[in-house]
């Protein structure tokens, strides 16, 4: 049998074949393409000796029972949905690498004193109903039902969406496991950052998860004839969105530590010859500190105000979701770290600007992220990519771990 990190990356290259939009990686929320990705993990955990399940709202589960039936659970996971036009390792690397730390025990034939649960998360990215974590929310119990009534771009509501992927949106609430039954949560997932690079590390342990509030800005103006409407009577949506958008980027600029995205414009009518009427942009703002994130997000909804006013447009905004900074487990993630030294003489703590499943893990039981070294911290973007040798080491680490919490 090839080397399971090998195993892991030619597993990663199976999944990335498995889109929505063919000639790129899409998978969203409950889509053709997750039922196909979940049947062909799935088969990957039962090699590894799991039993395995979906629950009701979509998580792929595969379960490796521990050395006695009452034994406590670590759950293993990441997600397996993606962003559109995805990198292939934002997501599958930490549900394959939580398969093939398993497969080495089955292998092995060693049971811990505890069960495993890999779990691949139905939808982390939120791409579908711009709602985030809904997998890993279900599984901690803080999923909001109101969610199941949020319809996508083609008006299918979210519990229709569950309901004819197979899963149960009137039972979503059987998905949260008993915080009294796990012993902890561990993801390894690509830094999509640069730091592990510059310091040329295969891997780091992830101190904390920043915090992040997704808005929805809606200029309203009065659409008109592009060729007849004089300039001075205009109340073009899109122009005060545009200087809307370069405030956003200037604020970030501004202020170290805040990340400020305008990622999607939605513009009304949206022809060539017609004056934009209504212009929606999304803001996606994050800070390790939740105070200044906050701030930064009111200074925000202000500015789009003053941006408005003179040009005789209305603006409202409403905040989509937002989820606080999350600090890692210490406990957890000091026996992560002694683990990554027995590998990599010099171990680092950094923090994590990306949101992760673990932070939604952090509010049931004890959570420790391995970050892997990616190129150039490209992410959420087709070139995304891992040194071999580096998913070699995560692998080493994550078994390490596994022995030294069978030790404690
Ligand atoms: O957007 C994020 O931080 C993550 O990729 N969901
Ligand atoms: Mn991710
Ligand atoms: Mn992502």
């Amino acid at each position: 049998m090839t080397g399971s990190h090998q195993l892991v990356l030619q597993r990663i290259d199976a999944l990335a074949k498995i889109t929505d939009e063919p000639g790129r990686i899409t998978r969203t929320f409950c889509s053709p393409a997750m039922r196909r990705a979940n049947d062909l993990v799935a088969g990957w955990m039962r090699m590894a000796g799991m039993a395995t399940r979906e629950d009701a709202i979509g998580n792929l589960i595969g379960h490796y029972p521990g050395a006695t039936p009452n034994a406590k659970t670590l759950i293993i996971g990441s997600h397996l949905d993606t962003v559109r036009n995805a990198g292939r390792f934002d997501g599958p690397l930490g549900v394959m690498l939580g398969v093939a730390c398993v497969e080495q025990l089955y292998h092995s034939k060693t049971r811990p004193p505890f069960a495993i649960d890999v779990i691949g998360f139905a939808d982390e990215e939120g791409v579908r109903y711009q709602s985030t974590y809904l997998g890993s929310r279900a599984v901690a119990g803080s999923f909001d039902l109101r969610d199941l009534k949020r319809k996508d771009p083609d008006g299918v509501t979210m519990a229709e969406t569950i309901s004819s992927f197979g899963g149960n949106p009137g039972a979503i609430k059987s998905a949260k496991y008993n915080p009294a039954n796990l012993i902890g949560y561990l993801e390894a997932h690509i830094e999509q950052g640069p730091v592990l690079e510059e310091r040329n590390h295969a891997v780091g342990i992830v101190t904390g998860i920043a915090g992040q509030t997704r808005a929805r800005v809606t200029f309203t103006g009065r659409a008109g004839h592009a060729g007849t409407t004089p300039l001075p009577s205009r109340k073009d949506a899109l122009c005060a969105a545009a200087e809307f958008i370069v405030g956003v980027e200037h604020l970030a600029r501004e202020n170290p530590g805040l990340m400020a995205t305008v990622g999607q414009v939605v513009v009304e009518p949206n022809a060539s010859n017609v004056i934009p009427g209504v212009v929606t942009v999304s803001v996606d703002v994050r800070h390790q500190l939740d105070s200044l994130r906050e701030k930064a997000a009111n200074s925000l909804r202000t500015f789009a105000t003053l941006v408005a006013k003179p040009r005789g447009i209305k603006v409202s905004s409403q905040i989509v979701q937002q989820t606080a900074s999350v600090p890692c487990s210490p406990e957890m993630t000091d026996l992560l770290t002694k683990s990554a030294r027995k590998f990599q003489r010099n171990v680092i703590g950094l923090p994590s600007g990306a949101g992760h499943d673990a932070a939604v893990m952090a509010e049931i039981t004890e959570m420790a992220m391995l970050f892997i070294r990616c190129k150039g911290g490209v992410s959420h973007h087709p070139d995304e990519s891992v040194k071999v040798g580096d998913v070699r080491v995560a692998l080493a680490v994550m078994s390490e771990f596994l022995r030294e919490l069978a030790s404690t």
